[in-house]
């Protein structure tokens, strides 16, 4: 066998093994066994020194071609294998983020934080801003800077569960109503001030339209005209709006609140004759919320002057305004975690409600 049929032999051993190997160190091992140092290709070229003139002038040409195609098959082959890795990871790696798509994926929004979102997306666009406080309060809080006086009989009207005594003998409680938050964000910024605060609250009551925990959403406004006139036409537009009508009609009926004065209890007039519940027509009243002017005696525990600045609060109940809205006649299934009950009413969690773009 001459030396040039002894270089296509090798030529197409190499040739066969660079397309037939299975992966990058496959690739590696043949390009050292046959280009590194030791190679062969290299053994073969160390060797032309030792050859006679005429053969070496024959076979250097050709073992040079040699050495070029066997680095370009390989090379070549290396980029396949890259490109195959890379399809092999995007097909095994996918994740559908859509989850839409998912079959499995049976999530639901409950119609409280359903509820939660239209409010807060209806006075966000009234230029109010959400605040928060937390569900384990204390007594000023909750009562004392409210202008509930020690002792006061009104304490009692909102059957508070409180937390074991401290060693002062103060004890903490379980937030009764959102108002603390009144307190909180008054006495932590300078007004003008126009927020809301949507949480959870908690009273000792059990039957079909009373839980121990319920959510209400409490707004406040103060600066130095806001008056009982604003109050009404912010949350008539508010039940507009919220009940998804062309208008509202509401009424301020009188009602007592420490914390406010004038208080009022407001009603919107409805139609219930068909079963269900339509708002802005009929001639039933519903009542859907407390509110009134902020009592000075709760500007001044909150260090604010009630000659200089002046302000409404409201309070509604999310629950009761998610049975209204999506007319579900109890409201203890919404804390049973039943899996039918949130099936039927639960709400797709990634349709975020706005007011331009719809509610509901
Ligand atoms: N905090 C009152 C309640 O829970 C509601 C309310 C809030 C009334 C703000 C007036 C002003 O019943």
């Amino acid at each position: 066998m001459t030396i040039l049929d002894q270089l296509a032999e090798i030529e197409r051993d190499i040739t066969a093994s660079v397309s037939a190997a299975p992966a990058e160190a496959d690739l590696e091992a043949i390009r050292i066994a046959e280009l590194g140092k030791k190679g062969r290709i290299s053994l073969l070229m160390r060797e032309l020194g030792t050859m006679p003139p005429e053969e070496r002038l024959r076979a250097g040409p050709v073992l040079n071609g040699l050495k070029d195609r066997v680095a370009t098959a390989i090379s070549a082959r290396r980029q396949a294998l890259e490109v195959e890795t890379m399809n092999r990871r995007l097909e095994n790696e996918r994740e559908d983020l859509t989850l839409a798509h998912r079959q499995e994926f049976q999530g639901a929004l409950h119609p409280v934080m359903q509820v939660f979102e239209e409010i807060a997306a209806i006075f966000a666009d009234m230029g109010f801003s959400v605040a928060e406080g937390p569900d384990i309060e204390d007594d000023f809080h909750n009562f004392t800077a409210l202008n509930f006086p020690v002792g006061h009989p009104a304490r009692e009207m909102h059957d508070t569960f409180f937390l074991r005594p401290a060693a002062d003998g103060s004890r903490k409680v379980l937030r009764t109503h959102t108002s603390p938050v009144q307190i909180r964000t008054m006495m932590s910024a300078p007004p003008p001030i126009r927020i809301i605060a949507p949480g959870r609250v908690y009273r000792k009551d059990w039957d079909a339209t009373h839980t121990p925990m319920f959510h209400q959403v409490e707004g406040l406004v103060i600066d130095k005209t806001a008056h009982m006139g604003h109050l009404k036409q912010c949350l008539t537009d508010f039940c507009a709006r919220f009940f998804e009508v062309e208008r509202a009609e509401t009424r301020l009926r009188p009602h007592f609140f420490p914390f406010t004065e004038p208080s009022a209890e407001m009603d919107v007039r409805c139609d219930r004759s068909g079963g269900e519940i339509r708002v802005g027509v009929g001639s039933d009243w519903l009542e859907i919320l407390g509110c009134g002017m902020v009592h000075p005696n709760v500007l001044r525990q909150c260090g604010l002057d009630p000659e200089e600045v002046q302000g409404f609060a409201f309070g509604m109940g999310v629950d009761r305004l998610a049975m209204l809205k999506y007319g579900m006649p109890d409201l203890r299934p919404y804390f049973e975690a039943d899996v039918d009950w949130i099936r039927h009413y639960g709400f797709r969690p990634w349709l975020i409600p706005t007011v331009t773009g719809g509610l509901s």
